[in-house]
């Protein structure tokens, strides 16, 4: 892969992998910027990052409009180190605060306002300009990186992506409902996907994967060998 990759060495290349929560995609991502030396952006961290500053400095809710004057008081920046991202809100390492469903629900939330994700623009795009990388989203295919030179649109069946966030979770001690669950990941993906600004949608030219009977081995070699076709 490496002598594939070498051969267009010139320039940088940057692979978009979308798709819907428990998809997959971070774990596939993170796997594939080892294996190819790449840098690995995680752009959901930062739609948390700034669910978790409402969810400190509003606790009881908030409108649009309080959404959109709070950016202003945001500051976010980013951190790679050894295939790992830290994310800065305001110049704090909250990287471990992110991975709540609360926080995850308020990453839903903020992400369907149209200044938020402009707000978010830049700081996606300079690192895309700057790196060989391998971004994961919902809208990185369709919005931040059209011209990525490789676009997998990453899904599974919502009863095997709960079934494996369940597990996830079960792993790491915390006790869940499969239903529960499931619920969850089926409103989100509502969310995402009928938002008015920018909607989780397979970009035209991505490779759609169902991953739903692929085990993760499994998984990363078909991705490698969408990679592998589509660079020169
Ligand atoms: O991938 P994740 O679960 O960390 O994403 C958290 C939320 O952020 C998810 O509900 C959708 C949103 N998101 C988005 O709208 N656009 C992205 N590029 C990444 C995430």
């Amino acid at each position: 892969m490496a002598q594939i990759l070498g051969k267009v060495a010139d320039v940088l290349i940057n692979i978009a992998i979308d798709g819907p929560s428990g998809s997959g995609k971070s774990t596939l991502a993170k796997l594939l910027a080892k294996r190819l030396c790449y840098l690995y952006m995680d752009t959901g961290a930062l739609y948390r990052a700034v669910g978790l500053y409402m969810l400190r400095h509003f606790p009881d809710g908030w409108s649009e409009e309080i959404l959109t004057d709070a950016l202003e008081n945001i500051q976010l920046s980013l951190e790679f180190s050894s295939g790992n991202q830290t994310v800065f809100l305001n110049g704090e390492d909250v990287t471990h605060d992110l991975r709540t469903q609360e926080v995850a629900m308020a990453a839903s939330q903020v992400s369907a306002v149209p200044r938020v994700r402009i707000f978010l623009l830049d700081l996606q795009r300079n690192m895309a300009r700057e790196n060989n990388l391998i971004m994961d989203g919902r809208d990185i295919g369709t919005v931040v990186l059209p011209d990525a030179q490789v676009k997998i649109f990453l899904t599974a069946s919502p009863e095997v992506r709960a079934q494996r966030r369940v597990a996830e979770l079960n792993a790491k001690g915390i006790a869940c409902d499969f239903d529960t669950v499931l619920t969850e990941i089926l409103q989100r993906d509502r969310n995402d996907s009928t938002r008015m600004a920018a909607p989780l949608k397979k970009a035209e030219d991505a490779v759609l994967f169902d991953n739903s009977a692929c085990d993760l081995d499994q998984t990363v070699e078909r991705a490698l060998a969408i990679i592998r076709s589509r660079l020169p």
